[in-house]
């Protein structure tokens, strides 16, 4: 646990609420890591890995604790970019067209999204199907894509929910590599894993121990 972390996470846990029962997956977990760091969030099934990284998203708000990236809130801080565990990409649009959306959703013209997808295509060696459906795309491919996708504001922080689950060996190396390199260039990489070779990469990893407290 280093001094002067960039990401500082202090006694965080959340409560989710359903037809009056309280449940917490997990109590107190603490986090500091620096940009450039690739992260792994470990433990089984239900230890609530999803839910820290919706946390560090700014998509729910903790019962206790605090997150701060840079000294300030998580909350309302500057894009974060997310691979979701499922990656939702939009299967009506092609590999680039998903990769453009969220530039597009936030006014860049369609020329200048286009410009900046087929780049991240590119550095992702997905050029040749920018102009795939995901129906049409491998699983290692569509991860690849829900990457580029993430990657379109050039967030300092990324996150990314078990992005080797779906994924054959050769796939899988693919995806450790970008990963690696994604962090080498400067990103805090935070990934919620089962996978020993995700951890075995990583610089730090923070085991969620299940707790689950019903009230
Ligand atoms: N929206 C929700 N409402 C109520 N409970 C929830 C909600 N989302 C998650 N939970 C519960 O919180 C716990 C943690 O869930 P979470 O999805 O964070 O686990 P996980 O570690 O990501 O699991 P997995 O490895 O299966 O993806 C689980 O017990 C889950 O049932
Ligand atoms: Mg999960």
């Amino acid at each position: 646990m280093s001094v002067g972390a960039d990401l500082v996470v202090a006694n965080l846990s959340v409560e989710y609420r359903t037809s009056g029962d309280v449940v917490r997956p997990f109590e107190r977990v603490d986090l500091r890591a620096r940009y450039g760091e690739l992260v792994a969030l470990r433990g089984p099934s239900g230890c609530g890995k999803t839910t820290v990284l919706s946390v560090l998203a700014g998509q729910l708000t903790p019962a206790t604790g605090t997150v701060t990236l840079d000294g300030r809130p998580i909350e309302g801080h500057r894009t974060v970019g997310i691979v979701f565990q499922a990656f939702n990409l939009i299967p009506s649009l092609t590999a680039a067209e998903n990769v453009m959306a969220p530039l597009v959703l936030t006014g860049v013209s369609r020329r200048a999204a286009r410009a900046t997808a087929t780049r991240l295509l590119d550095e992702l060696g997905l050029v040749a199907r920018a102009d795939h459906r995901p129906g049409t795309l491998s699983g290692g491919e569509k991860q690849r894509v829900a990457f580029a996708r993430a990657l379109v504001h050039d967030p300092p922080l990324l996150l990314a929910d078990e992005p080797t689950a779906h994924l054959d060996a050769d796939h899988v190396g693919v995806v450790l590599d970008l990963l690696r390199g994604l962090a080498s260039g400067g990103r805090l990489v935070v990934v919620a894993t089962h996978d020993d070779r995700v951890s075995a990469l990583a610089d730090s990893v923070t085991q969620l121990d299940p707790s689950v407290v019903a009230a």
